[in-house]
């Protein structure tokens, strides 16, 4: 019998309130697993920048990462860190450095997932470089966009092919206004998406490991109430095509954390935006669904330390494509995807590691959801976003939209 201790690294940014919840509540929650004829304790630490030498060993099981989309001396850190000591890291670096919306759009159109009609389209501008001049003249073929416009229709979206927090988004409802977007769309790489108008539902899937929430979306209220509070709004046929969908595109790519964006216009959900590198963990936009995002963090990264769960960084896709291939319905073919993908994320093993290693957290975390670590987390998050005289009442607001999730169910 020996006593082991797995470390888990948290690789951050700009991120404040999450961290402060999930380090205080791994705490709280004490955990001492008996697997197989060890005991098993968890340590958490902040990852910190420095010069590393790339044969020394890395001393984390996982890192959840939330910086290396755009800081690259972690990301190699990490890259070094899978090949030579199997950390095992959310999300996967070389997926997240190599699959663009794009990507996404293109992968998931093979799978027969209903995403809009969609265009790429040379940009307006380039930076100069010594072969630019004679590759455009040579290729680059006159084309008319308004008449591209047309055959998308309109309303249509301009937005960049690897695009990200709506920067560079353009709702577009006739050819004057495309061309002029167009024109002022300058060296970025734009796709030509057909608007889905009108839709009943604006759903965000948030995917962690094999677990998932469905999140009313209202993409026109303020940021701080976008995430609409519903409860049980979808019907099971919805929730199963959302969840499946959302597993599909996570375990495809190798994300274990992902907010899918699916609209549901004339009964159908059309998927529109699945590449979130990083997704939203803030109490400032998610409030009453935050805490679930702590507990499934918590839960997923705690498997995946416990298990040593192998990081499977090279993506297999033929089997994906084998059965895009068959002579099925969208459906059918959805729930065979889902079967690989429930299998990748080992949601059954995970469930039963839950149930039995993990039975008090839900009740851990009401108690201390309602404590003062998180109402000064939330303090923090919005000393850091809210002007001055807005501090006390977005405060109050975050904390008892919390205090609401605390007193519906807790999960
Ligand atoms: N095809 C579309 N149909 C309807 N609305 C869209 C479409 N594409 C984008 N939007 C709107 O624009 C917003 C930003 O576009 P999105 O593709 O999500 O880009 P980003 O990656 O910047 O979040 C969406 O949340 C949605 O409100
Ligand atoms: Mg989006």
């Amino acid at each position: 019998m020996a006593s082991k201790t797995r470390r888990i690294g948290l690789s951050l940014g700009a991120d404040i309130c999450w961290p402060v919840c999930y380090e205080a509540l791994l705490k709280q929650l004490d955990l001492k697993l008996r697997l197989g004829r060890d005991t098993v304790s968890f340590e958490v630490e902040r990852v910190g920048i420095e010069p590393f030498d790339l044969r020394q060993p890395c001393s984390y099981d996982v890192v959840i990462d939330r910086l290396t989309h755009w800081y690259h001396t972690s990301r190699e850190w990490i890259k070094k860190a899978i090949l030579t000591d199997d950390l095992y890291v959310y999300n996967n670096p070389w997926s997240l450095q190599s699959m663009e919306k794009h990507t996404s759009y293109a992968a998931m159109m093979r799978l027969g997932f209903p995403v809009p009609d969609t265009w790429l389209i040379p940009p307006k501008a380039y930076d100069e470089s010594p072969d630019l001049q004679a590759t455009l003249e040579k290729y680059a073929k006159l084309f008319d966009l308004g008449e591209i416009g047309d055959r998308i229709g309109y309303p249509l979206f301009m937005k960049p092919y690897d695009g990200g927090a709506w920067v560079g988004v353009t709702a577009i409802h006739d050819r004057e206004a495309l061309l002029e977007a167009y024109d002022s769309s300058g060296k970025r790489v734009m796709h030509l998406q057909q608007g889905v108008q009108p839709f009943d539902w604006f759903v965000r899937c948030i995917g962690l490991g094999p677990q998932w929430r469905f999140v009313n979306y209202d993409p026109s209220a303020p940021l701080h109430d976008r995430y609409c509070m519903d409860r049980d709004f979808l019907s099971t046929g919805d929730e199963i095509t959302l969840s499946n969908m959302t597993m599909v595109i996570n375990a495809f790519f190798g994300w274990d954390f992902n907010s899918c964006e699916a609209l549901r216009s004339n009964g159908v959900w059309r998927p529109i935006d699945f590449a979130n590198a990083c997704p939203d963990s803030q109490v400032t936009s998610l409030h009453y669904h935050f805490p679930w995002l702590i507990k499934a963090n918590l839960k997923w990264s705690i498997y995946c330390a416990a298990t040593d769960r192998s990081m499977h960084a090279n993506l297999d896709w033929q089997r994906f494509f084998d059965i895009a291939a068959e002579d099925r319905s969208f459906d059918d073919k959805l729930e065979r995807y889902a079967k690989i993908a429930l299998e990748h994320f080992e949601a059954e093993q995970f469930e039963e590691f839950c149930d039995k290693h993990l039975g008090h957290l839900d009740e851990v975390a009401h108690e201390f959801f309602g404590s003062d670590v998180v109402m000064d987390a939330i303090r923090q998050k919005v000393e850091a976003l809210y002007p001055a005289h807005e501090v006390d009442e977005f405060s109050e607001l975050f904390w008892e939209r919390i205090q609401s999730w605390r007193r519906d169910s807790s999960d």
